[in-house]
């Protein structure tokens, strides 16, 4: 497996995040396996590419772009910015980072459409749908909102209802509303192109059980192809793959007004990165993409995409003349501290956010050390994170370096002795050994054996040094060379778990690389270094993480309360999720209710910065007879200068919250959805501090 002799052609993709929202540490668990799985193989030799991109049309990008009053090609393109720098910073190494909103994918996905409508596998149809009549547009099931037609529950998106669990179709909503507008949405007919699924079921099912390799393995997990065995037992229905006008996408070839779904397009982005990455390095795209290829073809996504990456993307390659994946690997979902992750809680945690306070590489150890090759979701604990890295990187794995470096440098002019043959030979050999068990943990994504096997080896490499207490044989004139040789198989331990470490935390890896004077680590590396090699001396390689700081992160994603867009989409539901577009309006009250909320008129006396936190300012309200301290999410907008002397509204009955700057003690009101559009609710001329608003 080490060797170059058999060296392979693989082609990595993660899915392609939606250009209309951050990313956030959910999608990082898919980037993150996928990275360190792409870097394993880089470091095994293989030519290996990472492609992703930018999954930029629909509905939900053309409507926030409208909003921000801006066009979707501004839009997507400060997303890519975006997006391309959390990647950075996370360390993920996409040979390719581009854009579905290409000419390239345009060219493959009109292509692949023509082909599949030449062979006959396009249908069309009409089909009849809500419209906004006020907006002129068809409505995506998510646009409407209704009461459930089972459970009666108000407030349910037009697919399915979130208090009972019931799936419907929009148009049996009770009493439907545009979320675009608010209008009431009408039936309208209109002529869909339908991609005919159906006929694909026969390819489908071969393919899934043995359709992998040229070894016939099956292409999916177990639980995957269990999930796809279920779906052909209900039917394959044809699948609808055109949206009218207006659309931001790419138009159907021949018809009018009719756009490409986004998700047809979207997985052709995977085909279209890598397709301008062969531009760039005079790669043969043929040889990677047609029938027969010898290359292989991996994705990894997360469990809600399955549907697409298993039947409609196979079955779209294969009748449209392109080879088929050679594997799809599921993973689970990310939950916070035991539960979905909340904005409320403070547990929607962004990319930016994390950089902020904690080191991107801890998180990637912290998921390296929960990831295996099944599809179950996995639990960050913010404690567990923190006990864990502090005990493993930094008390087990640096500690090592730590140990035995400076020795290394004061006493023996920084080079390295010979390992004796006996117990310092012995250490390094049962490291050594287990390089290829690492290895195959690392292929086959159980990348929680591979850190438990590390860290076991890590003790082991402690145990030898406790064992030889360098730091009191240093003292003895006559146990000079033996301290040598202990000090320079601790650094020999320290440099092999870097080398096991690497796929995992690259960016420590580079500095050890830097501090031990060698190039960068390989697999074929695992031997020992030779005598005589010099290192440099040693620096600081990483801290402990605080409890302070994982709290912080916590407030930071927390404060955002006031300017946070809509909870993202949920993980059942695809495409059309809904952003930045005003909610519609909330259940029915009593007047006896609104009587609970206590709104007085408050004037802002003070008004400062709050050290650590980006989005919070505190605020000292007067309401005539007390004072009041808030903590408001407005920073993004105003200010202090400029509010101080003004007339707000607060909520004066909240119950107080504890942050982590102080006690919140209300809340003062403010609209629109965040960021530079917010704006502070301040009283006509008069009001004084305090009254009451009713
Ligand atoms: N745009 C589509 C994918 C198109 S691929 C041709 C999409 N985008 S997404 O931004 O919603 O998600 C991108 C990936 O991140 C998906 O594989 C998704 O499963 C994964 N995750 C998003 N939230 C996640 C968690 N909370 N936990 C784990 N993975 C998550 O779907
Ligand atoms: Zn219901």
């Amino acid at each position: 497996m080490t060797t170059t002799a058999n060296k392979r052609k693989i082609l990595v993709t993660s899915a392609l995040p939606y250009a209309n929202g951050a990313i956030h540490i959910g999608h990082l668990v898919e980037y993150i396996q996928t990275d360190i799985w792409v870097r394993h193989q880089k470091m095994s030799g293989h030519e290996c590419y990472y492609i992703c991109a930018d999954d930029t049309h629909g509905t939900p990008v053309m409507l926030r772009a409208e909003q921000e009053g801006v066009t979707p090609e501004t839009l997507i393109e400060r997303m890519h910015g975006e997006h391309l720098r959390d990647f950075n910073d996370f360390h993920i190494a996409f040979d390719n980072y581009y854009s579905t909103n290409s000419p390239e994918n345009r060219e493959l996905a009109q292509g692949i459409y023509s082909r599949l409508k030449e062979d006959g596998f396009i249908d069309i149809r009409p089909i009849e749908q809500f419209y906004d009549p006020l907006k002129e547009m068809f409505l995506p099931d998510r646009y409407i909102k209704g009461e459930c037609p089972r459970c009666h529950a108000g407030d349910q998106y037009g697919d399915a209802c979130e208090a009972c669990g019931a799936t419907y179709s929009p148009t049996e909503l009770i009493d439907p509303v545009s979320v675009v507008s608010g209008a009431t949405p009408i039936k309208k007919q209109s002529d869909h192109h339908f991609f005919k699924l159906s006929q694909c079921r026969a390819f489908l099912e071969e393919w899934t059980r043995h359709g992998g390799s040229a070894d016939g393995a099956p292409p999916l997990q177990k639980e995957a192809a269990n999930k796809l065995e279920e779906w052909f037992e209900a039917g394959l229905r044809d699948w609808d793959i055109s949206r009218d006008a207006p659309y931001f996408g790419f138009e159907i070839p021949g018809a009018e007004g009719k756009y490409l779904y986004v998700w047809l397009d979207a997985p052709i982005g995977y085909m279209a990165s890598f397709k301008n990455l062969c531009e760039r390095k005079a790669l043969d795209f043929d040889a990677w993409w047609r029938p027969g290829s010898e290359a292989e073809l991996y994705h990894f996504i997360g469990k809600d995409i399955l549907y697409f990456h298993a039947l409609f993307w196979p079955a779209t390659l294969h009748f449209s003349g392109y080879r088929t994946p050679s594997k799809i690997f599921v993973h689970g979902f990310l939950t916070v501290n035991g539960q979905k992750m909340s904005k409320s809680r403070g547990t929607f945690i962004n990319a930016r956010t994390w950089l902020k306070h904690l080191d991107p590489e801890y998180l990637r150890y912290y998921f390296a050390a929960k990831l295996n090759d099944r599809i179950e979701d996995l639990d960050l604990n913010l404690d567990d994170f923190t006990a864990r890295v502090n005990s493993d990187l930094i008390g087990k794995y640096i500690n090592i370096a730590s140990r035995s470096a400076g020795f290394i440098r004061k006493s023996f002019g920084g080079r390295l002795a010979a390992p004796d043959n006996g117990r310092d030979r012995a250490i390094l050999d049962t490291l050594l050994e287990a390089t290829a068990t690492i290895q195959q943990h690392y292929e086959a994504r159980r990348y929680s054996e591979a850190v438990r096997l590390i860290m076991d080896l890590a003790d082991q490499a402690n145990a030898y040094i406790n064992e030889h207490e360098p730091w009191k044989t240093i003292k003895e004139p006559d146990l000079q060379r033996r301290t040598h040789q202990v000090c320079s198989t601790g650094i020999n331990l320290f440099r092999l778990l870097t080398l096991f470490l690497k796929p995992i935390l690259p960016q420590l890896a580079q500095q050890v690389e830097d501090f031990l004077n060698i190039p960068p680590l390989q697999w074929r590396d695992a031997q020992t270094l030779p005598a005589g090699h010099e290192i440099k001396p040693y620096r600081h390689l990483a801290k402990r993480i605080e409890a302070r700081q994982t709290d912080a992160l916590l407030e930071d994603s927390r404060e955002s309360i006031a300017s946070a867009p809509p909870e993202a989409h949920s993980p059942t539901r695809h495409g059309e999720t809904q952003q930045h577009v005003p909610p519609p309006i909330a259940e029915t009250i009593t007047i006896d209710d609104f009587a609970k909320i206590d709104l007085r008129i408050a004037r802002i006396v003070a008004a400062e910065h709050v050290e650590g936190a980006d989005k919070l300012l505190r605020l000292t309200l007067d309401l005539g007879e007390e004072k009041r301290n808030v903590f408001a999410g407005i920073k993004s907008k105003y200010k202090p200068e400029e509010l101080i002397g003004r007339h707000t509204v607060m909520v004066a009955n909240l119950a107080p919250r504890k942050m982590r700057f102080g006690v919140s003690e209300g809340m003062v009101l403010a609209a629109g959805p965040g960021g530079k559009d917010l704006w502070l609710l301040q009283p006509d001329e008069g009001a004084r501090a305090g009254m009451r608003v009713k």
